[in-house]
């Protein structure tokens, strides 16, 4: 399977090349493949922040490197470099506030930089920190992908409809995908027949993103307005919705993608089964629940305007980006530490105790 899957890899967005970080731009897909190239931390929490590049583990990912970026540019400019560096992982944390993988990921930076002992050159040691902050995400992907297509496995032996919301796949990750990555699985062993992907308002990732990934791959897609999924899952034979996320506090409950919530309610509701999809970087254990989350809102432009044009009457949007989905709606959840069946507290503060499967 992880031959399969390595095999069948088509898409990244994200690549280390000559000491500068290269992001493909999200804002344009899928019209146009540009990639831009970054030299500094502050570029770098830039694109964060206008999602040149999105998605948990990605936010993560570019966040380490762009602390090597950082180490650079302090250490070229001398003094206390440790100390300068302070104002980039601010910067950086300040970029977006829910995805508990980009604050995860500076804190492996910050510790590997604790680490560090005399006559070892800095530069070279953070760049190997953030490459393998990278590797380790895809390789997590490639676990969770025959975790979760096993579990898919074991419930039903034949092909089946699957439902996914915004994006988690390779696009979303350092290669593969989370929910993106079961679903590759399962279809490559022939048990996804077809995705129904919602398409994701306001930032419409669904459409733009997880559509053409799941598209380049081969994978039956269709794409569906968000409001359509409960129509959806009592017609069309759907038997799991599977979902990445950006943070699941220590009594399992989940925040991913805004519209994730309500597609738990409706999957109880049908009989549908809900799967959630997230390496352990993901997990913030010092949060008892999930309305301990901080939620992002980003500007109601993106939900008054379309390309640039008003599509809305004159009044004020409401644009939470992000919502929490309580543990008791979640069938499994998939880490690459292995799978919780119905996660709750006991049950995650044993998964955290593990170590990784690969
Ligand atoms: O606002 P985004 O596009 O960064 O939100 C992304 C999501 O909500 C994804 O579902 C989540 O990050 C999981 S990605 C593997």
């Amino acid at each position: 399977m992880r031959e399969q899957l390595l095999a069948a890899e088509k898409v990244t967005a994200i690549a280390w090349r000559e000491g500068a970080l290269h992001l493909l731009d999200q804002r344009l897909l899928p019209f146009t493949q540009t990639w831009l190239a970054y030299d500094s931390a502050a570029a770098v929490a830039e694109a964060i922040r206008l999602m040149v590049v999105r998605g948990a583990p990605a936010i993560g990912i570019a966040a380490a490197y762009a602390v090597v970026l950082a180490v650079r540019a302090r250490v070229t400019a001398g003094g206390d470099w440790r100390a300068a560096l302070e104002e980039d992982f601010r910067l950086l944390s300040e970029s977006r506030p829910t995805a508990v993988n980009l604050f995860w990921a500076l804190n492996c930076m910050r510790e590997r930089l604790q680490r560090l002992k005399a006559g070892d050159d800095p530069l070279r040691v953070m760049e190997q920190e953030a490459v393998g902050i990278h590797a380790s995400d895809r390789e997590a992907n490639l676990t969770m992908a025959q975790l979760g297509m096993e579990v898919i496995r074991q419930q039903q032996g034949n092909s089946q409809p699957v439902m996914t919301h915004c994006n988690a796949g390779a696009l979303a990750t350092g290669g593969f995908g989370t929910a993106l990555g079961v679903i590759r699985a399962a279809y490559l062993e022939g048990l996804v027949e077809h995705v129904y992907a919602d398409e994701t308002r306001p930032w419409l990732q669904g459409s733009r993103l997880t559509a053409w990934e799941l598209a380049c791959d081969g994978v039956p897609v269709s794409l569906n307005a968000d409001s359509a999924a409960a129509h959806l899952m009592k017609t069309k034979g759907i038997t799991w919705v599977i979902v990445g996320a950006d943070r699941i506090a220590a009594n399992g409950d989940v925040a991913n993608k805004i519209g994730t919530y309500q597609l738990a309610v409706n999957a109880m509701h049908h009989g549908v089964r809900f799967m959630v999809v997230a390496p352990s970087s993901t997990i913030d254990m010092s949060l008892e629940s999930g309305d301990e989350i901080p939620i992002e809102e980003r500007d109601g432009g993106e939900l008054l305007e379309l390309a640039g044009q008003r599509i809305a009457a004159d009044v004020q949007a409401l644009n939470p980006v992000f919502d929490v989905t309580p543990a008791d709606l979640i069938d499994y959840l998939v880490t690459e530490k292995g799978v919780v069946e119905r996660p709750d507290a006991a049950k995650m503060a044993q998964l955290m105790c593990r170590k990784r499967l690969h």
